[in-house]
């Protein structure tokens, strides 16, 4: 696969604020969790910093005890719980979840470990607008215990995913795909641990792509700004690349 060269991301993306600007003017975020939201905090930390230009205007969680809403807390966002187990059906808890998100009137949602499959209708409501993050290089891997399957199938490379939502569970179009080489005789929490750390780098980048506009979703794929580096293809970002923009 031919990618662009890490000089290339970073140069695009390059966007060191030469002013402060007005939070209340910046792109407004939704996260959705349901556990630890260590992506939660890479996302809070790259707005903090300005790397995103974007504010993460509410937190999501359809667990109470998800240690992401305290993350949110005391970073000043937003929360709201709804419990998943108190609706007849997931439309009627995707509809609740919809009202919730729209309270924020956020311009872009992300999911960040929403363990929820989503139903089309909330999907189209928010499509080209609502990202996620999924720790394997899709189409590898779609669903659950994604490093284990990895590891089983003996697979030489790993990573993450961050793609557009689509109405198919992990079936959008990608934006961008952390790599990782596993190591020989590389150990499940290890391999987790590493694929974790790539994602806190590769959906900073993702999201900072997406409010600046350097990255859409049209016709059911993922389209870049700049002519040269469309290619219907996600953009790679390697664990061992120089630093890119989110880091
Ligand atoms: C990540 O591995 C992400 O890829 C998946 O859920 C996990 C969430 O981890 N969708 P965290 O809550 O962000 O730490």
């Amino acid at each position: 696969m031919s990618a662009p060269r890490p000089q290339d991301i970073t140069t695009r993306t390059d966007m060191t604020p030469t002013e402060t600007p007005n939070p209340s003017q910046l792109p407004r975020i939704s996260v959705l969790i349901s556990g630890n939201g260590s992506n939660l905090q890479a996302l809070i930390d790259g707005c903090a910093a300005g790397r995103i230009p974007a504010r993460i205007v509410q937190v999501i969680s359809n667990r109470a005890d998800a240690h992401g809403l305290t993350r949110a807390r005391q970073a000043g966002i937003t929360t709201a719980f709804i419990d998943h187990r108190l609706f007849a059906d997931r439309a009627a808890f995707d509809a609740a979840l919809a009202n919730k998100i729209q309270e924020a009137s956020p311009d872009f949602v992300t999911l960040a470990g929403f363990m929820r499959i989503l139903t089309p209708a909330l999907v189209q409501q928010f499509l080209g607008k609502l990202i996620n993050i999924h720790p394997s290089l899709l189409p590898k891997y779609p669903g659950l215990n994604t490093h284990a399957r990895a590891l089983e199938a003996a697979d030489t490379r790993h990573g993450a995913t961050v793609h557009f939502v689509t109405p198919t569970v992990d079936a959008g179009p990608a934006i961008v795909q952390g790599i990782l080489n596993i190591q020989p005789g590389e150990t499940l929490d290890h391999l987790k641990s590493r694929v974790h750390a790539l994602e806190h780098r590769i959906y900073p980048q993702a999201l900072a792509w997406l409010v600046t506009g350097a990255v859409r979703y049209a016709d059911g794929q993922t389209t870049w700004q700049d002519p040269a580096l469309t290619r219907n293809r996600p953009q790679i970002i390697r664990e061992d690349a120089p630093l890119a923009l989110n880091d």
